[in-house]
């Protein structure tokens, strides 16, 4: 029987050679792709939904985090540190403890969800709750990790990208060839960065030239941010970013060029969508796709749904869409009724009858 061996030595031959010599891995990737008949009937596509919360720690950043941890290891790296707004810090502190180095958090105080915060605890990071937003955590990380002996792990380090293309990689795999559209939530960039260099690579272009053609073309892209927190779509930082989707809740991503040329070069766009569509879609998912997100891995959904609304979605097209994190991470989402109101389970006696008349089988 196969099992899946993990990023690193499943595309070792479309990886540099230097992430290869310590490789340090969970099993990461290899997550499905999920058909999506609830999505492919209200869009008239065809639409399939890439389930990262499938990975180890319960998130797309195990792909990047296998190769950041593993080239800091070929190095003889001691101590790593990341800004997070919760998943990458959850990550970095599994492989970092994997790898036998000390991991240093920066989170922005209050702003994170439990599940991700009792990870990083859990897996030995020292964590620290920064008094200031993402933004101001990884400016703060970058610094610390050029002052001092420790290597940053954030999407801003290129062998993050080199392990998250992967997912690309795995559609086009499962697939047979590249998606007409890939959609997927935007916050620092790193992830459709990592896509479209992935989704490049695979129909031989740029990197890829040197490994031949696996796709006949590259999708166009369409990355959304929650409204509070859309600096791509504003064409400005913003200072103050605000969503329920705390692990998009970023004013300043950091390969905003790297984003607006995926958008531009793919012929996609990056737009935004409000809190309310992102849980109606985070609803839409659980309830008729049967797939548990945490509220940022709905964005896209809810871009989907709300361009299909605008009569934007071409008829018939083959649609992927990154769910980046498991709804595990941060559950509360899932206690709110439509209207907002706390859902609460009915309490019965543990007699056959009150439970059957409770159902409506009576
Ligand atoms: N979805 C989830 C669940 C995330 O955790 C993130 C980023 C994104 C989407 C956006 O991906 O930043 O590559 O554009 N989380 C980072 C973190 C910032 O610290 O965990 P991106």
């Amino acid at each position: 029987a196969h099992q899946w061996r993990g990023v690193i030595a499943e595309y070792a031959d479309r990886l540099p050679a230097h992430l290869l010599t310590h490789p340090v891995t969970l099993g990461e990737g290899g997550t499905p792709l999920i058909a999506a008949p609830a999505l492919s009937e209200r869009t008239g596509a065809d639409v399939h939904v890439k389930f990262e919360g499938m990975n180890p720690t319960g998130s797309f950043k195990d792909r990047g985090m296998t190769t950041a941890i593993s080239a800091a290891a070929a190095r003889g790296a001691k101590a790593v540190v990341c800004a997070s707004t919760g998943n990458t810090s959850a990550s970095a502190a599994a492989y970092a403890t994997r790898a036998g180095m000390v991991c240093a958090v920066l989170v922005p105080d209050g702003k994170i969800a439990m599940g991700k915060l009792s990870q990083a605890i859990a897996h030995g990071a020292r964590l620290l709750q920064v008094d200031g937003n993402f933004d101001a955590c990884l400016v703060a990380a970058r610094k610390l990790a050029e002052a001092y002996p420790v290597d940053l792990v954030n999407s801003v380090n290129p062998d993050r990208i080199q392990g998250q293309k992967t997912a690309a990689f795995e559609i086009v795999d499962a697939l047979g060839d590249a998606p007409d559209i890939h959609v997927l939530p935007v916050g620092n960039a790193g992830n459709i960065t990592a896509y479209w260099k992935g989704f490049r690579e695979y129909a031989g272009l740029d990197d890829g030239a040197a490994h031949g053609t696996v796709a006949s073309r590259t999708p166009v892209m369409w990355g959304f941010q929650a409204a509070g927190a859309a600096p791509l779509v504003l064409g400005h930082p913003v200072d103050e970013p605000e969503t329920i989707a705390t692990a998009i809740r970023i004013g300043n991503p950091a390969s905003w060029d790297q984003a607006l040329e995926a958008r531009d070069v793919s012929g996609g766009i990056i737009e935004s969508v409000t809190d309310d569509e992102i849980l109606r879609a985070h609803r839409v998912l659980s309830a008729e796709v049967g797939v548990f997100v945490e509220p940022a891995s709905a964005a896209g959904v809810a871009g989907l749904l709300r361009l299909s609304d605008e009569g934007r979605v071409p008829a018939g097209a083959r649609i992927t869409i990154t769910v980046t994190g498991h709804g595990l991470k941060d559950p509360q989402w899932a206690l709110r009724g439509p209207d907002g109101s706390d859902v609460t389970p009915v309490r019965v006696s543990a007699d056959v009858v009150s439970i059957a008349d409770a159902l409506g089988l009576g």
